[in-house]
């Protein structure tokens, strides 16, 4: 008998004596996307549906019920059946239940036993969603992950009922998103000469060139891929800070044409930013056509986070920029620079995502506000009226460590314990996302040690509505972590000792930060301490 522990905790649920058994030879009844999605889901583990000729059957059936709303969902097992209803997007997500219903091996997606039977408790679910924006940023541009991995790592958010994939596809150390107007940006922004070894505070790399790029098709596929699983893809192009790799393609973009720079090789925020010239601007607009074109959801993330304005100030072209636009300040430009996207994706009828610095430099009316400051970001943007995307550093930003202890693999700042992120409150928003910046996560196996279980306890955070209590979601979490197992997710074990740490299998040669698996970091490479950073989780790369 399969144990109820679902993840995340479905709002309502009512569990009955008895069971239903499926076999292969039970009857499916779905519209044809959900039947597919069903067959690709959980069949591969079960060798079900397979379409026999039995009383007993499985029926999904599309319903609209305002009770339910967009992504809700009821589920009911009984003696004689499965019956699932939702909307399109709900039925989705009764797949995912239905698929933790099943014991946890069906998740290792190996052909099952011949005559395999499973038996699903009797049991009612009512269940719909928190919030409608439960995300994940996964940053591409300081490692590009193979494509295939981000299939993997859909799996893993629809699974989760995450429903959204932030893709930060650009930065100083790499672009990664193929455009055909300008095919420098990845011909020669997609490739740095090293990258650090251990923190970047050693001051060491390893003369080894890292590159990568997606062609347009390969992330259209993904977006479909996606999208089917009810996952939507959310593209980050970041302007006009974090542009380096841009700006060493095309020289012009940058404040000082002249000077040759190359894509960055120190994990820290370039001082290089974009110029205020309208040719950059609508340099940027032709990237953003191609990026729309690839990317069908409503909003393009265009960052605005960390821009030094240092270049701003020394530039005489940015100050008539102000003066022509009337700023008050050079400051200011960013919400200049915003408003140019804002207004041409508006002709998409796309709206822009942008981070919390935007709050103090002119945000455009309609934008999604990413909070990421500290949690007090998070009110100060609602307090302003705008969407808000809950994402502040001390609770959703999982490439800190999860524990002080000298054994984790190097990370970035900070302390992200998983109670923390369980404990989470993010209130009047739209939704919650967690963020995995991939400076110190070169490998798949790093992302994946990283983001889980922390992002499994955020799940529950955007999903399950009422109180939570770590305790009972800790005791859940042992049957999940199962399932986890069986698909081979390299994830942090929750209650991790020091010295048990299961340090993930390194790239060819080198640990995953560059030093033998196991080894212990150089002294003064701990974590500095499980009270927030301050301020900005990088270091300003000086200009040469
Ligand atoms: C950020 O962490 N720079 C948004």
């Amino acid at each position: 008998m399969s144990e109820v522990d679902l993840v995340p905790r479905p709002a309502q649920l009512t569990v009955h004596d008895g069971q239903f058994t499926i076999t292969p030879e039970t009857p499916v009844h779905a519209p044809n996307p959900i039947a597919e999605l069903l067959r690709e889901v959980v069949g591969g583990g079960t060798g079900f549906p397979g379409g026999g000729e039995g009383t007993a059957e499985i029926s999904f059936i599309v319903v609209e019920d305002a009770q339910l709303g967009a992504e809700g969902y009821r589920l009911r097992v009984s003696a004689d059946g499965i019956r699932a209803e939702g909307s399109d997007t709900g039925l989705r997500w009764a797949i995912q239940t239905l698929r933790q219903l099943l014991p946890a091996e069906t998740f290792g997606g190996g052909a099952p036993a011949a005559g395999a039977r499973w038996p699903v408790p009797c049991l009612e679910i009512v269940d719909r969603p928190q919030y409608p924006w439960r995300g994940s940023l996964l940053d591409v541009a300081r490692w590009c992950h193979p494509v295939k991995f981000l299939y993997r790592y859909v799996d893993l958010l629809a699974m989760h009922k995450l429903n959204i994939l932030h893709l930060h596809l650009t930065d100083d150390q790499g672009w990664r998103f193929e455009v055909q107007r300008y095919p420098k940006l990845t011909e020669i922004g997609a490739h740095r000469t090293e990258s650090h070894i251990g923190h970047a505070r050693d001051n060491r790399f390893d003369s080894t060139r890292h590159s990568g790029w997606y062609s347009q098709q390969e992330l259209r596929d993904l977006v479909r891929y996606a999208a089917r699983r009810g996952v939507r893809i959310m593209p980050e192009v970041d302007v006009p800070g974090h542009m380096q790799a841009a700006i060493a393609a095309y020289p012009e973009l940058g404040n000082d044409p002249h000077r040759k720079l190359d894509v960055a090789t120190f994990w820290g925020i370039s001082s290089h930013i974009l110029n205020v010239a309208d040719d950059t601007v609508h340099f940027v607009q032709n990237v953003l056509d191609e990026v729309v074109d690839v990317f069908p959801f409503d909003v393009v993330h265009v960052g605005g986070d960390e821009v030094p304005p240092d270049e701003w100030m020394a530039s005489a072209a940015a100050a008539d920029r102000v003066r022509l636009a009337e700023l008050s300040a050079v400051d200011q430009l960013l919400g200049w620079w915003a408003s140019q996207l804002s207004a041409h994706l508006a002709g998409y009828g796309r709206r822009i995502g942008v981070w919390d610095e935007l709050l103090d430099n002119g945000v455009p009316p309609g934008s999604l506000v990413f909070a990421w400051r500290e949690a007090h970001q998070v009110a100060a943007a609602q307090q302003a009226g705008f969407d808000v995307v809950a994402a502040p550093q001390e609770f959703t930003y999982f490439d800190w460590a999860e524990a002080h202890s000298p054994d984790e693999p190097v990370a970035i700042a900070g302390v992200v314990p998983l109670e923390r992120v369980y404990s989470y409150q993010p209130g009047e928003v739209i939704g919650v996302q967690g963020q995995l910046w991939s400076e110190y996560l070169p490998t798949p196996e790093l992302v994946e040690w990283r983001a889980f279980p922390r992002l499994t306890a955020l799940s529950e955070v955007g999903w399950s509505p009422g109180a939570r209590e770590f305790g009972e979601f800790r005791e859940r979490l042992t049957g999940h972590l199962r399932r986890l197992d069986a698909m081979g997710v390299n994830y942090r074990p929750p209650d991790l000792e020091p010295s048990q740490d299961r340090v993930p299998e390194p790239p060819a040669g080198a640990g995953p930060d560059g030093r033998p698996p196991g080894s212990r970091p150089p002294a003064g490479d701990e974590p500095p301490g499980d009270e927030p950073v301050p301020e900005v989780p990088g270091l300003i790369v000086p200009g040469p």
